[in-house]
């Protein structure tokens, strides 16, 4: 049988930081409640010239770096920070990317699970079309409203798939666990540019997806939770995944849970989450470069278990076997050499970017240039965003 998933994946984050020590120490909050109690030690920043088109496509340069772009005819771009309510960001990165005309390019949304809409869509198209690769991107930036509780879980960060026939890192497994619910546990309205949120709602709806898209996945497929070697969780903080993966132990009858097996089923996922913060659509494969860049393991011909999740809210437990060669195919040393080497903001500054908010006059701007990627946004000019290759 042919099998498709993710043939290459690279992950971005700007290349700005805010320490959480600092915020505590503004908010007049115990450290620990962000270190231990959610689990998070940094958050990262985007500058003014730098949104989710540029992260996407700064994490999409390294794959195109070695592959031939006519090969790809489908580019799906999830996010929940678009940049315009008609175009897509797809169309934008496509531009970016210089990728042929004949390629379907669009934009999803479902909050956090846009990334994995994506790539669940790619699938059966990649098994469709073999020797054609789809580009999946995810890339956003998480806002709360500033002192609110939801604001040391910001961060922002993209993710690039590359999906393919016979993938060289993971080839996804066809069952899943599907839930789907209609509920208000964390949105933005169109008029707001921070998400609204009732956050000891949506853990509790976090949970209620895992737990039922977890008994369907395990139904369906037949494997259970002593077949998955590492677990992924869409991370919207780290505590989260600790939490719901202790509930999923249990509700598959493992008994005493230890802090050991937690470290060891899910502790690699959750490293560049903590010192990133949220990516919403892209947070569930961070943890999984997380994991595969930090694992000492050897998972070859190993299966992981996958759980993403979106507000509002739709959940689906996965799975996927790591394939022989995975670890050649990594970008490990570029993902901790750029997470190493960012810059750390003080308060003053994080929140001056915070308010600095995009023109909307219309009028010609030119924008400042700060450390981004391969690509920054130099300016807007007559309400259209004008976007450069640095290299
Ligand atoms: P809060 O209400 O301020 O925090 O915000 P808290 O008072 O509940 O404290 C958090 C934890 O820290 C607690 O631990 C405290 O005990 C502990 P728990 O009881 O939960 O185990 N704590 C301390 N620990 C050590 N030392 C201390 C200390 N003080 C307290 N001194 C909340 C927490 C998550 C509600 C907030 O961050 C929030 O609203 N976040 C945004 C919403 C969110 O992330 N929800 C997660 C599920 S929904 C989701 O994942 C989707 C999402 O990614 C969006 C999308 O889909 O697009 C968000």
């Amino acid at each position: 049988m042919t099998t498709a998933g993710i043939d290459l994946i690279s992950f971005y984050t700007p290349q700005y930081f805010l320490d959480l020590k600092t915020l505590a120490e503004k908010r007049g909050v115990d450290y620990n409640k962000f270190s231990v109690g959610i689990g998070q030690e940094k958050m990262a920043i985007p500058p003014p010239d730098e949104d989710i088109v540029t992260m996407a496509a700064s994490a999409a340069k390294p794959i195109l770096d070695q592959t031939d772009p006519s090969e790809i005819e489908l580019l799906l771009f999830g996010t929940e920070s678009g940049v315009d309510q008609s175009k897509a960001a797809a169309m934008f990165a496509h531009g970016l990317l210089k990728l042929p005309t004949r390629c379907r390019a669009f934009e999803l949304k479902e909050a956090c699970y846009a990334g994995t809409a994506a790539l669940q869509m790619a699938i059966p198209w990649a098994i469709r079309n073999p020797g054609k690769k789809a580009l999946v991107l995810a890339s956003d930036i998480a806002r709360y409203d500033l002192g609110s509780p939801g604001e040391p879980t910001q961060g922002a960060g993209a993710i690039a798939m590359l999906v393919s026939a016979n993938p060289r890192i993971l080839a996804i497994d066809p069952e899943s666990g599907l839930y789907a619910s209609d509920v208000m546990d964390f949105w933005r309205p169109n008029y707001r540019d921070e998400a609204v949120v009732d956050g000891k709602y949506s853990m509790r709806v976090y949970i209620a997806a895992l737990e039922e898209a977890w008994r369907q996945y395990h139904t369906l497929s037949g494997h259970g939770f002593a077949d998955m070697a590492r677990f992924c969780y869409h991370l919207p903080f780290t505590k989260m995944a600790e939490k719901a993966h202790a509930r999923l132990a249990k509700t598959a009858g493992i008994k005493d849970l230890t802090p050991d097996d937690l470290e060891h089923q899910i502790g690699e996922s959750l490293r560049y989450n903590r010192i990133t913060g949220n990516t919403y659509a892209a947070s569930l494969y961070e943890g999984l470069c997380s994991l595969l860049d930090n694992c000492t393991e050897d998972l070859a011909e190993k299966r992981l278990a996958l759980f993403s999740y979106g507000s509002g809210c739709m959940g689906e437990f996965f799975s996927g076997v790591l394939q022989s060669d995975y670890k050649k195919h990594l970008y490990s040393a570029a993902h901790k050499n750029f997470l190493d080497n960012r810059t750390e903001l003080t308060y003053q500054q994080y929140e001056d970017i915070f308010q600095l908010g995009c023109p909307t006059d219309g009028g010609d701007h030119t924008f400042a240039q700060y450390r981004t990627g391969p690509y920054r946004m130099k300016g807007i000019s007559q309400h259209k965003r004008l976007y450069e290759a640095l290299t």
